[in-house]
């Protein structure tokens, strides 16, 4: 692999090779089978594809991303920007595909994506049983911020309420 075709990111234990055939864009109507397939497997309540639909076509607050291992749908992302703060509404990697730095990548470029709009304020919920969430999240810098008891409805678990400040110029 050559140094161009090596996308870097870096770790706790150094710097490590993303795969070389990964790719962020936002996500199109075409994708839409491919994540809420990815959704169903991924989450107990998950999305329906009206939702996702809604938030490509009906809601300009949203961006939505996707990630790609060449053609194929490994990783999505949906945010919802407002004027002083964003908010990570859903994110999600691909099982056969974790632990390979797919969500600290998508996760970045989301981050880069507000920033660009000179938000500095991003907030998010993860389940409190959720520990690869949590990691990821507080490996970018994310701070817990508090409890919310009984968030999820359909099973009552707590949501843990999570935020990052953004400084400008980074
Ligand atoms: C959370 C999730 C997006 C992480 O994606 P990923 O591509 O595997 O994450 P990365 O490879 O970038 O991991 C970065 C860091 O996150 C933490 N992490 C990721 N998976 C973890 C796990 N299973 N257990 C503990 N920590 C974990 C680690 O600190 C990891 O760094 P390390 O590998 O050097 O230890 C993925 O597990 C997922 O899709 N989970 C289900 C959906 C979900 O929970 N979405 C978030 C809703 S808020």
């Amino acid at each position: 692999m050559s140094a161009e075709q090596e996308k870097i990111t870096s770790s706790k234990s150094g710097v490590r090779p993303v795969m070389p055939n990964l790719s962020i864009r936002p996500m199109e109507l075409k994708d839409l089978d491919a994540v809420v397939a990815l959704e169903q497997e991924v989450f107990p309540d998950p999305w329906s594809k009206d939702s996702f639909q809604h938030e490509l076509s009906g809601n300009e607050c949203s961006s939505l991303f996707v990630a790609l291992d060449g053609e194929r749908v490994i990783g999505y992302s949906v945010h919802w920007c407002f004027d002083i703060e964003a908010h990570i509404s859903n994110f999600a990697v691909d099982n056969n595909y974790r632990r390979q730095f797919i969500g600290s990548f998508l996760l970045g470029y989301i981050i880069s994506d507000i920033l660009r709009k000179k938000i500095y304020k991003i907030y998010l919920e993860v389940r409190s049983a959720n520990e690869a969430a949590k990691n990821l999240y507080l490996r970018h810098g994310f701070e817990i911020d508090g409890t919310r008891p009984g968030y999820y409805i359909k099973d009552k678990d707590d949501a843990i309420l999570m935020s990052l400040t953004l400084k400008e110029g980074l």
